[in-house]
C-alpha cells in the first residue's frame, strides 16, 4: 500500500487503532528511527504484524 496517497486519518494499525497522522507525529516528536523503536515507543504493529511494511513507509515519510 502506497501510505504516501493516504489521508491523514487513514487507520494504519487495525489492531492498535493508529492514524497515518497520529504516527507521523509521533515518529516525529520523539525522532524515531527505526520499526523497532516505533512498535515499543508507538505501541504500534506488535499485534498482526500486517501493518509494519506501512510503519516503515511513514518512517521513511515522516523525514521527507
Ligand atoms: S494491523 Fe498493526 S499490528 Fe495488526
Amino acid at each position: 500500500m502506497d501510505m504516501r496517497t493516504k489521508g491523514d486519518d487513514f487507520m494504519v494499525c487495525l489492531c492498535k487503532k493508529k492514524t497515518k497522522k497520529e504516527l507521523m507525529d509521533l515518529i516525529r516528536e520523539k525522532e524515531i528511527k527505526t520499526l523497532e523503536d516505533l512498535r515499543e515507543i508507538g505501541d504500534v504493529g506488535n499485534k498482526c504484524g500486517a501493518c509494519c511494511e506501512d510503519l516503515e513507509q511513514l518512517l521513511t515519510l515522516a523525514y521527507e
